[in-house]
């Protein structure tokens, strides 16, 4: 079944038999250790549908929250103010609470319409409940808060994709409590499976919080887990709010029990507290991920093919990364004309090099540019006071994982709006049911770029969707990818008509680098 998801011999003209021998027996390997208890192919469930006072008027509260208990990814919908359908189409920060569920959504940008942004564009901070109350809130880019507390009461919808075999069933493999004993596994079990590419999620039993983790350090005893998607917020009666001046959390989580959150007070852009605290946690592995290559610091194939993973990633899977003992998911994919494959990795904040739990007392984020020739650039952005960086770069070697869920290329459009494969209706309706959307966009004599939607935007027979965790990246004809000089965002809203809105910020000040449209071939692909 997983070895279905991935058609290799399609792509294995180009494949030497060598590797497509190799890639089956890993791929085999994996099917005989998983398939026990695992598929891979489920679709996403659409498992509530809630109206503005949070009454159920379609399936059930608690499947919803039994499923985000056991670590499966959850994604809303609702219906905005403009008439439009917005998806929230991240991992989502979740809060299970009684009887409802709230979640945390970072990663949006404030639009004109549904397929351009504001000249002046801020973040905006959204919580959703099932209760029905939604509330948003904005900040300007560069250290410049203004605060825009909106509250409203919102129909949503709400869809799981199932991890396990059964329904609400997830791949628990370790609890962990307070006093730092452990039940139902053990660390190397855990830290095995985040090596062999899973990825993890944490249910957090004392604070009801689901918690997908975004970058992930180990060792033989011990598994650090990192975010930094969270807000600081509180509970209002029956459901969570947003505090009035939201602080951003910078979050670890160990197999050792602790937890400790960082805040970052947006208001006066200082760094407040460093909350230690000690609680149970359920550890959910996702094993739906197989290795498609992996390479020395020189870029030597060691183990599987670099075609293979190419192939992986033009069918639109996504991709985790193992160096050494740390993993996280790309967030951009760049596929150069020379053939070689850059990865851009913009969810991580650097911790103390001695100790993996503690970050040190200036917060960097930590972006990295990371490629198949073993050249890799770091580039470390200290979040109160980005406008300058420090930069380093290293040669190492890398694990490249794709994961084995199937994806579906569903529909192209060229630069001037023509379909050139597939079907628009289909990418909508499977959006529209809750699969999760990914796309690359391509120009002529340019490397391409694919990319997970953050948001994605339903305007009738039209579809949108948003990229909002992207660096500016120039290539240097030595060196590859590099961040430019000065280097700053590119949030970018694509659409089905076969344009793109570019709204490009420097990293750090509020200042504009320019807001345009482009229009390119670009490829939609789905996990239905
Ligand atoms: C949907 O898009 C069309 C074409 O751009 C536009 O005319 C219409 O107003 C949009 N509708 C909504 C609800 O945004
Ligand atoms: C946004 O900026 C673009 C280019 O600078 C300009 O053409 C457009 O009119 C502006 N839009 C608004 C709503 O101000
Ligand atoms: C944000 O910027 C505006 C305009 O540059 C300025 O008037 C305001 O004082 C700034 N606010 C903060 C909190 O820095
Ligand atoms: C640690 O906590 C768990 C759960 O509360 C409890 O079952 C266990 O006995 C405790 N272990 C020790 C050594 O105190
Ligand atoms: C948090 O806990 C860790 C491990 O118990 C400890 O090393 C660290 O000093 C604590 N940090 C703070 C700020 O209390
Ligand atoms: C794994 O992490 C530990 C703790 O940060 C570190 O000391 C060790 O060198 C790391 N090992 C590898 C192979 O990177
Ligand atoms: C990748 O880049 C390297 C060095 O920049 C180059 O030598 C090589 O031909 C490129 N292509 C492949 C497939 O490795």
């Amino acid at each position: 079944m997983v070895a279905n998801t991935l058609e290799v011999k399609k792509s294995g003209l180009q494949i030497p038999v060598m590797w497509v021998v190799i890639a089956t027996v890993l791929v085999a390997f994996i099917v005989s250790e998983v398939s026990s208890s695992y598929i891979c192919s489920r679709p996403w469930r659409h498992v509530l549908d809630q109206d503005q006072s949070g009454n159920a008027v379609y399936g059930s509260k608690a499947a919803l929250r039994r499923a985000a208990m056991e670590g499966a990814p959850v994604r809303v919908h609702i219906d905005d103010f403009r008439g439009t359908r917005l998806i929230l189409n991240e991992d989502l920060l979740a809060f299970i609470l009684q009887e409802d569920i709230c979640i945390e959504s970072l990663k949006h940008l404030q639009r004109d319409d549904w397929h351009t942004f504001n000249n002046d564009s801020r973040w905006q901070f959204i919580q959703i409940c099932t209760t029905g109350n939604m509330q948003m809130f904005q900040w300007q880019f560069g250290n410049n808060v203004t605060s825009a507390d909106v509250r409203i009461n919102v129909r949503a919808s709400w869809y799981v994709q199932y991890n396990g075999c059964k329904d609400g069933e997830g791949n628990m493999l370790l609890t962990t409590f307070a006093n730092g004993t452990k039940a139902g596994g053990d660390v190397q079990t855990l830290a095995r499976a985040v090596s062999d590419g899973a990825g993890l999620t944490a249910y957090d039993a004392f604070t009801g919080k689901r918690w997908p983790m975004t970058g992930v350090v180990w060792t033989p005893e011990l598994v650090v887990g990192y975010n930094q998607w969270g807000f600081s917020d509180h509970m209002v009666g029956n459901h969570r709010e947003l505090d009035s001046w939201p602080n951003w959390l910078f979050s670890v989580y160990t197999t050792d029990g602790v937890h400790q959150d960082v805040h970052w007070k947006l208001r006066s852009n200082t760094i407040i507290a460093h909350h230690n605290t000690t609680t149970t946690l359920k550890w959910f592995a996702d094993p739906c991920w197989q290795l498609a290559y992996s390479h020395d610091s020189n870029g030597n194939a060691f183990d599987g093919s670099l075609d293979y993973l190419k192939a992986a990633v033009a069918k639109g899977h996504r991709v985790r990364l193992v160096m050494g003992n740390f993993s996280s998911e790309a967030d951009d994919l760049l596929v150069d004309t020379d053939g070689n494959i850059t990865a851009v990795l913009t969810s991580d904040v650097r911790h103390r090099r001695s100790d993996p739990t503690q970050f040190p007392t200036n917060i960097n984020w930590l972006f990295r540019i990371i490629s198949t020739t073993g050249r890799n650039k770091y580039h470390l952005f200290d979040v109160l006071n980005p406008t300058t960086h420090l930069a380093y770069h290293d040669n190492r070697g890398v694990s490249w994982f794709i994961d084995t869920r199937p994806w579906k290329h569903v529909f192209s459009v060229d630069e001037n709006g023509a379909t050139t494969y597939g079907s628009k209706a289909e990418l909508i309706n499977a959006a529209r049911n809750g699969a999760d959307v990914r796309f690359s966009w391509n120009f002529a004599n340019f490397w391409s770029t694919i990319q997970k939607a953050d948001t994605v935007i339903v305007n009738g027979t039209e579809l949108a969707a948003d990229a909002i965790r992207s660096l500016l990246v120039t290539k240097d004809i030595q060196d590859g990818f590099i961040l430019t000089h000065n280097p700053a965002w590119t949030f970018s809203l694509t659409s089905t008509t076969g344009d793109m809105d570019v709204s490009r910020w420097s990293i750090g000040t509020h200042e504009s680098r320019g807001h345009f449209r482009h229009r390119a071939n670009v490829h939609w692909f789905v996990n239905v």
